[in-house]
């Protein structure tokens, strides 16, 4: 599918966005390894969270989705039944991830595999510490899926584990948690930054013994207590909201509010970048959804300037840069992102791809190593991106498309529905010129 925006059409309005996708990816999961029913609102239908939805019912445990609101039968961990066949987990490094963490606390043999994106995403990180513990993994090729877990005895625990992680990652982070399930001791992480949290809230919302200390986090294994279900409405995507907050910002005569949205300080760093560019963004943390922050942000059409951005406040808004970049483009002056080397390993080499979009809508920027430099305020010109089966490439481009000289087409944009099915509705609905050419 072709996405084509048509720029200078002002975006007004109010909405709820659907769940967090990271909360999603957790509750689908942590619910299948807890002791019955649980009730989650909000979920995010996604292409991303069906994958997940399909490895949990792989392994024997039975959801049902009603419209938005999915329901779980747990099965407990020692309840999951080996899958029939490798369990494909398509281009979600999330699903992959988190659920090699479960299966290896459940002992029950698996292999995981997915897209040829995802076979080029690197899994060592996860399985070598996953080796200290003494779980049977193999990865394929010196470190990717497929995974090959093979069966350990439930009798047998893992052993316990102290590990400092040597990148700061929440999905790696949150296997070694479940893992630690299983595990004969206390295990300690560490992480250079404190990742997102969502998976520490959660598991303590389980009934799990969970301490966080700053960047450390340990985790006592629950022995044979159960994992209370969860009763949980989920607040709105902020990495969604990113997309509508910065094409506010940038099309004149904008304004729009996003209401129960997640407000979790690990997940806020564009809010605080933005807001340092000079954006006006109104924040009202009003409630607890779901265990975390939440709450709405309003945005206007703003004059922007260019900022520095450091490697800690990086790991705040890691999924954020395209859009960001975007901003920057029509920022004053100068922005530079530095410490940012882990966005090369996302759906994309997210530094190469978005420097070689951004100069195909004739931004004038640089490429370094570890992050990009933009030189903004220009008129950005407009014309052909790839989306190079990123879906937040895809949104960032079509994005730029609403302040541009002249429109912006997307090919392959259909890959937006990976983490935001109504991208295209929602833009149109605040009020957005866009066109789907099949
Ligand atoms: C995620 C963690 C981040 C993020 C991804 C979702 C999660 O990845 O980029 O989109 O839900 O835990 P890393 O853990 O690799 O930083």
């Amino acid at each position: 599918m072709e996405l084509i925006i048509k720029p200078g059409m002002p975006l007004q309005g109010s909405l709820i966005l659907p769940g967090d996708k990271s909360l999603s990816h957790r509750a689908a999961l942590f619910a299948a390894l807890a002791d019955g029913q649980s009730v989650i609102d909000n979920f995010l239908v996604a292409g991303v969270t069906q994958v997940m939805l399909g490895a949990i019912s792989a392994v024997g445990v039975s959801w049902e989705l009603r419209g938005s609101r999915l329901i779980i039968q747990g099965t407990g961990l020692s309840g999951l039944r080996p899958p029939l066949a490798p369990i494909q987990c398509g281009s979600s490094a999330t699903t992959i991830r988190l659920l090699a963490g479960a299966l290896a606390a459940s002992g029950i043999p698996a292999v995981l595999d997915g897209s040829p994106g995802l076979r080029r995403r690197p899994m060592k990180r996860i399985v070598q510490p996953l080796h200290r513990m003494g779980v049977p993994i193999q990865a394929s090729d010196g470190g990717f899926a497929p995974l090959r877990l093979a069966a350990r005895l439930s009798s047998q625990f893992l052993h316990a584990l102290d590990y400092t992680l040597p990148v700061a990652s929440a999905q790696v982070k949150t296997c070694l948690l479940l893992a630690a399930l299983a595990a004969d001791g206390p295990c300690t992480l560490t992480e250079p930054e404190i990742s997102r949290d969502h998976s520490e809230r959660m598991l303590a919302a389980m009934g799990v013994d969970i301490q966080v200390r700053g960047t450390r986090v340990t985790l006592n294994p629950p022995g044979s207590n159960r994992l209370k279900p969860l009763h949980l409405v989920l607040p709105g995507d902020i990495s969604s909201a990113a997309f509508l907050i910065v094409a506010a910002l940038i099309t004149p005569g904008s304004q729009i509010t996003l209401r129960d949205v997640l407000l979790n300080p690990t997940r806020t760093g564009l809010l605080d970048a933005l807001k340092a560019m000079g954006a006006n963004i109104q924040i009202d943390v009003r409630s607890d959804l779901g265990g975390e922050p939440a709450g709405d942000v309003s945005a206007r059409f703003s004059i922007l300037n260019g900022i520095e951005i450091d490697g800690t406040l990086a790991v705040r808004m890691i999924d954020e840069f395209p859009v960001f970049a975007i901003a920057a483009a029509f920022a004053r002056g100068q922005t530079v992102v530095r410490g940012a080397a882990e966005l090369r390993h996302k759906e994309s080499d997210r530094i190469l791809a978005l420097c070689a979009e951004l100069r195909q809508l004739g931004i004038d920027l640089d490429e370094t190593s570890d992050g990009f430099r933009i030189l903004g305020g220009k008129p950005v010109r407009g014309g052909k991106a790839r989306a190079h089966g990123d879906h937040r490439l895809a949104m960032a481009m079509a994005v730029a498309g609403l302040a541009s000289e002249t429109p912006v087409s997307i090919q392959d944009a259909e890959i937006v529905a990976e983490s935001f099915p109504g991208f295209v509705d929602t833009l149109r609905t605040l009020g957005a010129n866009l066109r789907q050419e099949s």
